[in-house]
């Protein structure tokens, strides 16, 4: 069931609430502490974008298995931009680009059962639907308006991602290879000599092979392929 707000914190926060159940999904039209990744503040013009959480049961995963669920949201944001002729990449870990340009950012965050499995997740999703104009701060951002060159009806957009998602949450439950094999072939650069940064700044080139079962980054550095977990390492646009 879909639950609209005029205004909260942060989906994120309202999602936590027990009273949501698996296929609910928290819509904001504005947030006044809307949340991105690494620390910083997610914040979109009223009317423009989608910022919302999908709550998802996850007691199927166990701890550990986590990022099967980011895969799942990434893929599913994918197919739903497939939908209007776009064509998204997953760029590790948790954007949505359509080519060297972020549309989505994503947050997912995961309350623990008993027995070392996984209770109950929460994907919070920003899309940049209708916005045309971006603070310049902000690196590379893009929206569907942007790309299609008109404007897009919202709660379409909405609808037809919740349609995404539960068809690849489906798979992910069947254990199906089809997942995995699609997320692969959506990967960001994959192939391709691409930039990359160290957490003590120092730069150098490689190639993507894939990203592993934990969500690691296959990077091959012309003599061998390192993993690199979240944080160990960020792409140079
Ligand atoms: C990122 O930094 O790329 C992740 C951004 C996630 C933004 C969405 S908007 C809906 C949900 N509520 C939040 O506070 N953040 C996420």
């Amino acid at each position: 069931m879909f639950y609209f707000f005029d205004e909260l914190t942060s989906t994120i926060d309202e999602a936590r609430d027990e009273r949501y159940v698996h296929g609910d999904v928290v819509v904001a039209e504005r947030q006044t502490a809307g949340r991105g990744q690494r620390g910083k503040k997610w914040s979109s013009p009223e009317g423009k974008n989608l910022m919302f959480s999908a709550v998802m049961d996850s007691s199927f995963l166990r701890v550990g298995e986590q990022f099967l669920l980011l895969q799942t949201v990434a893929l599913a944001l994918v197919d739903t931009f497939a939908l209007w002729g776009l064509d998204a990449r997953i760029k590790w870990t948790n954007d949505i680009y359509i080519g060297d340009r972020k549309i989505v950012g994503v947050l997912i965050d995961h309350s623990a059962g008993e027995g070392g499995m996984l209770r109950r997740s929460g994907a919070g999703i920003g899309i940049n639907v209708n916005q045309r104009e971006f603070d310049p701060s902000l690196p590379n951002p893009t929206s569907m308006a942007l790309e299609l060159g008109r404007e897009v009806d919202r709660r379409e957009v909405l609808e037809r991602f919740y349609e995404c998602l539960m068809t690849r949450l489906g798979e992910l439950r069947a254990g199906s290879q089809q997942l995995l094999n699609d997320y692969h072939a959506r990967i960001y650069r994959l192939g391709v000599p691409a930039s990359f940064e160290l957490p003590d700044g120092k730069r150098f080139t490689a190639t993507i092979r894939g990203v592993g079962p934990g969500g690691e980054l296959l990077l091959d550095n012309g003599r061998d392929t390192k993993s690199y977990l979240y944080r160990e390492v960020s792409f140079i646009i």
